[in-house]
């Protein structure tokens, strides 16, 4: 048996665009209105009318934290105007989550933006990283009297790869160049961030809050452990999707390959290290350029022996979040597992899923991995972005045409975990 430190967070996520439904104003929205996708987000989940009946399930299920994201494009749906209604809307869903017990852990910015912003250029101008700073401050300042955990930046590299490398995500470009610029921006648009709730918790004289970013974690692997071309792509695919990102907000400075050298106006913000596992990739070599460094994927093309998958073939890989764990715990911050989880169509398997990636967090911890807290992706079954609605993550599902509740028996088998702090196994 294996027990959790006391006071760690246990939970599941949201993100705004994903559950909230009729977010009109944001990039996303437009992105599926043009076709781009095949499924549209609609009502999603009906969480923005619904939130209550949501954390009253989360906190049913002995939950005592729950990760969720402020939706920017309805906070300044102009710009510089800031909507009041949204922000009350917001307070009422702090409220009713502190009074279900359940710490809030605050995502600012979850891949959507303001149309207005979008049509601007988004994180491809120089000035976002300033807007978005306005941005967090008004949320901050308004919403954050007894916040303890901001997230500025859910999952930026993913975030900049789907958007600006692959094409695949709004607003669909393609060039290495553009990511390099766009992640420059949003490393400093993180600082910014940083120093405007530090600043805001000094000038009120709140209690002080823990600001981190939700980072994409992924272990890579060879295709070929023999090839050392391959083992070469691996490792520049770790330092550049998992690493890199981090080091710059601690280092304040960064060389992204290709020598692109960014400058940060400060270094040491961050405060936490919010890790999103979910699964490994196998890497082949494509050459010495870039982006051939990177390597291609070859799950399909190289066969080798995976363990099962998940309903969007992810291979479930356990082991990886130890990996991980005592990989990042390099940079002396606390953890926070911000992001785990499966979407499957046998309930069965979610919890298995969830106790092997527990039983490797409680290895990493034995070994000194100061973890903090495991929040599950997701509460519920939500909008998967280019996906759809068909993947269904959730410890709750949701039947989309009447937006009726059911929680899973893996939910419940998750809640007895949640409610006792402790993992069954004699080798813990
Ligand atoms: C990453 C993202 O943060 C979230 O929006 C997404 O739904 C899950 N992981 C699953 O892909």
């Amino acid at each position: 048996m294996f027990e959790f430190p006391k006071d760690f967070l246990w939970g599941a996520d949201t993100s705004s665009h994903q559950v909230e439904g009729e977010n009109t104003h944001n990039d996303w929205w437009q992105w599926e209105q043009n076709g781009k996708v095949k499924e549209r987000s609609g009502k999603a989940c009906d969480h923005w009318n619904r939130f209550r009946e949501d954390f009253e399930i989360a906190k049913s299920l002995h939950h005592n934290a729950h990760r969720f994201s402020l939706e920017w494009s309805r906070i300044e749906p102009e710009e510089g105007k800031f909507n009041d209604q949204t922000l009350s809307h917001y307070r009422e869903v702090i409220q009713s989550l502190e009074a279900n017990g359940l710490e809030p852990v605050i995502t600012l910015h979850h891949f959507t933006l303001p149309l207005w912003l979008a049509k601007q250029g988004g994180w491809l101008s120089n000035k976002t990283p300033d807007l978005f700073a306005r941005y967090v401050h008004k949320a901050v300042e308004t919403l954050g009297d007894g916040v303890r955990y901001w997230i500025t930046l859910n999952e930026p590299v993913a975030y900049v790869f789907k958007g600006y490398f692959m094409g695949e995500w709004p607003p669909g470009e393609k060039s290495y160049e553009k990511t390099l610029q766009v992640l420059g921006h949003l490393l400093k648009g993180h600082v910014l961030a940083y120093d405007q709730i530090k600043e805001i918790n000094q000038r009120l004289k709140r209690s002080p809050s823990q600001v981190g970013i939700a980072k994409h974690v992924l272990i890579f692997t060879p295709c070929s452990e023999r090839s050392w071309k391959d083992r070469l792509s691996v490792r520049t695919r770790n330092l550049m999707f998992n690493h890199l990102f981090v080091k710059a907000l601690i280092r304040g400075r960064v060389l992204y390959p290709g020598l692109f050298h960014i400058r940060l106006p400060k270094a040491k913000t961050l405060d936490f290290i919010g890790l999103n596992y979910y699964t490994r990739d196998f890497v082949h070599n494509e050459g010495f350029t870039i982006p051939a460094i990177f390597g291609d994927i070859c799950t399909l093309k190289h066969h080798r022996e995976v363990g099962k998958r998940n309903f969007l073939s992810w291979e479930i890989y356990p082991k990886g979040l130890y990996r991980l764990a005592k990989e990042f715990s390099q940079y002396g911050l606390p953890l926070l597992v911000t992001e785990n989880g499966v979407c499957i169509e046998k309930d069965g398997e979610r919890f298995e899923f969830v106790v092997s990636h527990l039983r490797q967090l409680a290895k990493a911890i034995k070994e000194g991995a100061k973890v903090i807290g495991y929040l599950y992706w997701s509460l519920l079954d939500n909008y998967e972005w280019a996906e759809g609605y068909g993947p269904r993550f959730g410890l709750v599902e949701v039947d989309y045409t009447t937006q009726s509740r059911r929680v899973r028996e893996s939910g419940k088998q998750f809640a007895e975990i949640c409610r006792s702090g402790r993992i069954p196994g004699e080798d813990l």
